[in-house]
């Protein structure tokens, strides 16, 4: 129950965020004297700003319950109560009619939501969310040759791990004691141990759990986040049944045309795409 009603959070985080906009715009408005009419509306909206305000936050707690504290969550979790107290606060400030500090209040909580807001946005679509799109030159494209040289670890796992993985299996967050961001980490295994050994594609931990069904509660990554395509799958599947090799060539564990066209489309994809 209390994991279902957290799950609303993301729903009304974004009354606040648009209350707060639309009162700020109309209050500058109302300064104007033939817009003072617009006083009396922005009453009722800041008015309205403290339910969806604690809705949110309340649900934001529910949401978060049992979750480990990361930084970004204890950022985000304390800037968006404090919007909430502030609506409150500037509530009572209007209603007293103390506007000049009213307006210097709304100016700080728009500050303090946006901060909110960032951090929010960082949890859902990770810390490089704002991050430049990398220049497409910057793109590595191989020949064939240029590519079957490259180690297949270095070359096609490691990144699609860097993509798809080590947001939860890293230095910041290691889920399940895993860590997945640098070779020796992902050799030392997790709380289950080995995740690449026995190695198969079948056996392994690894090779289990990205082949479980999307509902599944163990599959990885878990759902709602960025899920490895077929070709990417299909190359980890691959790499793990020819024994999870760390050093040896994409040549030496020789593909098939079928595999090289999936290797080629899994850099592309887990290199083009900014994380
Ligand atoms: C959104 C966070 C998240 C992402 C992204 C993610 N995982 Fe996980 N992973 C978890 C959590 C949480 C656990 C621990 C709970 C569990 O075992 O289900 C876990 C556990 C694991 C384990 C078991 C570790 C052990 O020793 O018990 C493996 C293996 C694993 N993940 C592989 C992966 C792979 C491979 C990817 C990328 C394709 C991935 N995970 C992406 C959250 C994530």
């Amino acid at each position: 129950m209390i994991e279902f009603i957290g799950k609303f959070h993301p729903l009304f985080v974004h009354l606040p965020i648009g209350f707060f906009t639309l009162l700020a715009v109309l209050e500058l408005l109302a300064l104007r004297p033939n817009w003072k009419e617009l006083a009396t509306a922005n009453r009722v909206i800041l008015l309205l700003t403290i339910p969806v305000s604690l809705a949110s936050v309340v649900c934001g707690w529910l949401l978060a319950w049992g979750q480990e504290e990361s930084s970004t969550l204890a950022w985000h979790r304390w800037l968006g109560t404090g919007v909430a107290a502030a609506a409150i606060i500037l509530w009572i400030v209007r209603q007293r009619g103390w506007m000049r500090t009213y307006r210097r209040w709304l100016c700080a909580t728009l500050v303090l939501l946006a901060m909110a807001s960032h951090y929010g946005g960082s949890i859902t679509h990770g810390e490089n969310f704002l991050s430049w799109p990398k220049s497409p030159a910057l793109v590595k494209t191989f020949s064939a040759e240029e590519l079957l040289a490259q180690s297949a670890y270095a070359a096609v796992i490691q990144p699609v791990f860097d993509k798809y993985c080590v947001s939860c299996h890293g230095e910041k967050k290691s889920k399940g004691g895993l860590r997945m961001d640098t070779l020796e980490q992902l050799l030392k295994g997790g709380d289950s141990g080995s995740s690449l050994e026995p190695a198969n594609s079948t056996d392994s931990l690894l090779g289990k759990r990205i082949a479980l069904p999307l509902e599944d509660d163990d599959h990885m990554p878990p759902e709602g986040k960025p899920q490895l395509s077929e070709s990417q799958l299909a190359v980890l599947r691959w790499w793990l049944d020819a024994g999870a090799p760390v050093d040896k060539t994409l040549g030496e564990l020789k593909p098939t045309t079928e595999i090289l066209t999936a290797i080629q489309s899994a850099i592309a994809s887990a290199s083009t795409k900014a994380k």
